[in-house]
């Protein structure tokens, strides 16, 4: 593990003990989108994808993040991110073999101060500062668990193994769920304890809701997408030059 304090964070307070952290699962081979180097170090708008998401973060409330990174890209990624967060408190530590086992290597590391913990996929370098500052507040005035939510715009049918429809959901009572997710981070740790989070859950609120916590879903946003397949890619590329344009 390495630290790398935010610059100009010597005498501040806040920093110094976090209150807000954010974990970064970053440690994915990105078998779907079929690169040469792990996605979270593929060049989106001509930066490691990693270095957009991690900017937003330093930007808002979040006083810590903590990278899970390829273990053997664990130096490389502390240098690439050496200059892109300001604002924040800076750990790298080694991933593991699946993202709830990157989650908990980043969990491991995590001062006594904090308080409330957010869990960022890597691969949605898009996510908008607003998004991840409402989950923090949403936590601070009381939830346990939060996850933003976005209503879907096609049809869901529920089919068999063999492709045949079993029945067509209900459209108004689903969402597709992002991260940024919020815990109080004593709920987390309870859910990440005792193997309660074996197996590779694609979102952290799934362990929660096991423990028969609630979890509220608060609005997503569709630029916190995740970048899966080349398409996405695609996407990412084109809406971060038109925000180069337009900022
Ligand atoms: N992740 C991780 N450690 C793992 C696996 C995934 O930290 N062992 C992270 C990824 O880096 C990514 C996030 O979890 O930021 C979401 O996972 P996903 O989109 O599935 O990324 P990959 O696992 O890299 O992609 P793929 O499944 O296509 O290999
Ligand atoms: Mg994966």
């Amino acid at each position: 593990m390495s630290r790398t304090p935010g610059r100009g964070d010597a005498d501040d307070g806040e920093r110094e003990r976090p209150r807000v952290a954010a974990l970064v699962p970053a440690a994915g081979r990105g078998e779907r989108l079929a690169a040469s180097v792990p996605k979270a170090m593929h060049l989106v708008a001509g930066e490691p994808m990693l270095v957009h998401s991690v900017r937003t973060l330093a930007a808002s409330k979040v006083d810590l993040i903590v990278v899970a990174a390829p273990p053997a890209l664990v130096l490389e990624v502390e240098q690439v991110l050496e200059r892109c967060h300001q604002g924040a408190q800076l750990l790298v530590v080694a991933g593991g073999d699946s993202r709830s086992q990157s989650v908990r290597n980043a969990l491991a590391v995590l001062p006594d101060s904090v308080e409330i913990v957010l869990v960022h996929d890597a691969a949605r370098p898009l996510v908008p500062r607003v998004l991840v500052d409402s989950v923090v507040d949403a936590v601070s005035a009381g939830a346990e668990a939060v996850v933003p939510g976005l209503p879907m715009a096609d049809t869901a049918k529920e089919v068999d193994a063999m492709g045949r429809v079993v029945r067509t959901l209900d459209r108004e009572k689903l969402r597709l769920i992002q991260t940024p997710q919020g815990f109080r981070r004593d709920l987390l740790d309870a859910a990440n304890a005792g193997g309660a989070s074996e197996g590779d859950a694609t979102d952290d609120a799934g362990h929660v809701e096991r423990l028969g916590k609630h979890v509220l879903v608060v609005q997503g946003s569709a630029e916190a997408f995740k970048v899966t397949a080349p398409w996405d890619l695609r996407l990412a590329e084109a809406l971060l030059a038109q925000r180069h344009l337009v900022g």
